[in-house]
């Protein structure tokens, strides 16, 4: 069959993207990774990608007046690449309703928690705050809403006890590169039953 073109949005460090970019490699992966989009110019993923072979382009939310073109602009990219699926991997830009719409059912996100729980910034601390016992990642397709939208998968990490936020956004990061590949092949291959 052939593999689904999928294409990454990030804004930072990437190292879910480099998960996904070294799970495709495998023969046997039914994505391969077409394009790499960044919203930063100086974004640390880009080099990485660019070093694989992945192509990247960057699309800086700054040079665009509103929410809406700038998404366009996204939008643009993606067909000209004929993306089928989005991956977004540390993108930190609220994306416009019209393009979430575009493309429900075909852009999924990877979050640093137990969705519902602790949806929106700064996961880690806020569990640690509530007292939280475990914590985790979840991958869920996008709507609207911000961080909503159907679970895919999730991966659940004790809290223990003298965790400060480093420790447990390490402990919930290495679940992060191994639960975005394996939700990423379910959505390629239909198999997903959200
Ligand atoms: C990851 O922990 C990801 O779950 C989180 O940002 C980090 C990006 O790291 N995403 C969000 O908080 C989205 N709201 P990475 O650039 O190394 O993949």
């Amino acid at each position: 069959m052939a593999k689904r073109r999928v294409g990454i949005l990030i804004s930072g460090r990437g190292s879910n993207m480099a998960a996904l970019i070294e799970a495709a490699r495998a023969p046997d992966y039914p994505a391969e990774i077409v394009l790499v989009v960044s919203n930063v110019p100086d974004a640390a993923g880009l080099a990485f990608a660019a070093l694989r072979g992945v192509p990247t382009v960057v699309v800086n939310h700054k040079n665009f007046a509103n929410r809406e073109t700038f998404a366009d602009a996204l939008d643009a990219k993606l067909r000209a690449a004929k993306v089928e699926i989005v991956c977004l991997a540390g993108f930190m830009r609220l994306l416009a309703t019209p393009f979430v719409e575009r493309w429900r059912g075909r852009m999924i996100n990877i979050h640093p928690s137990l969705l519902p729980a602790f949806k929106g910034l700064n996961t880690h601390a806020r569990a640690l705050d509530a007292g939280a016992k475990t914590h985790g990642c979840t991958v869920h397709y996008v709507e609207p809403e911000l961080d909503s939208g159907p679970v895919i998968l999730q991966a659940e990490v004790p809290v223990l006890p003298g965790d400060d936020e480093a420790t447990l956004a390490a402990r919930v990061l290495k679940e992060e590169h191994r639960l975005y590949p394996a939700a990423l092949r379910l959505v390629a291959e239909g198999r997903d039953k959200s």
